[in-house]
């Protein structure tokens, strides 16, 4: 199942005071995270992303407001997932070009990472990614 995409619902813990809800890594997820960041402030229309990442696999959770994240494996599938709560999130593999779209006012995108950040880990050009998938 490393290999694939999918919505993960997480715990919520119901509470007259707010809610609450948490991730475990190798529990909720299925990897180890070594890197936390989040993406905020996005003027209207911007998009983030566009990229692959050769190793690295996320888990990204719209802790407010919401945006679309396209993911395209290179062979002709693509797939649009919305977040839009903060009790689940987007498991993305490795090898998986994704693209953050349609990001509401004030929508703040957190993204779990399986490893450091490492530029050399990025591929950046479409068409390289579709040819590393052949
Ligand atoms: P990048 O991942 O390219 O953003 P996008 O989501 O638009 O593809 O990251 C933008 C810049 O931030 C880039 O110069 C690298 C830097 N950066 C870090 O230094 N550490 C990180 O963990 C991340 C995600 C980015």
């Amino acid at each position: 199942m490393r290999n694939e995409v999918k919505m993960i619902s997480l715990p919520r813990i119901f509470d007259r005071r707010g809610n609450l809800s948490f991730v475990e890594q190798e529990n909720h997820i299925p990897f180890q995270i070594n890197r936390t960041f989040w993406i905020y402030d996005v003027p209207g229309g911007e998009e983030r992303g566009g990229h692959a990442f050769k190793e690295t696999e996320e888990f990204i959770v719209a802790l407010s407001g919401s945006f679309d994240v396209v993911v395209d494996d290179g062979k002709g599938n693509v797939l649009t997932f919305q977040l839009n709560r903060s009790y689940y999130g987007l498991y993305v593999p490795k090898m998986l070009w994704r693209q953050m779209t349609n990001f509401s006012t004030n929508s703040v995108a957190m993204v779990l990472a399986s490893t450091p950040y490492d530029a050399n880990d990025y591929v950046r050009d479409y068409e390289v990614f579709k040819a590393m998938k052949q």
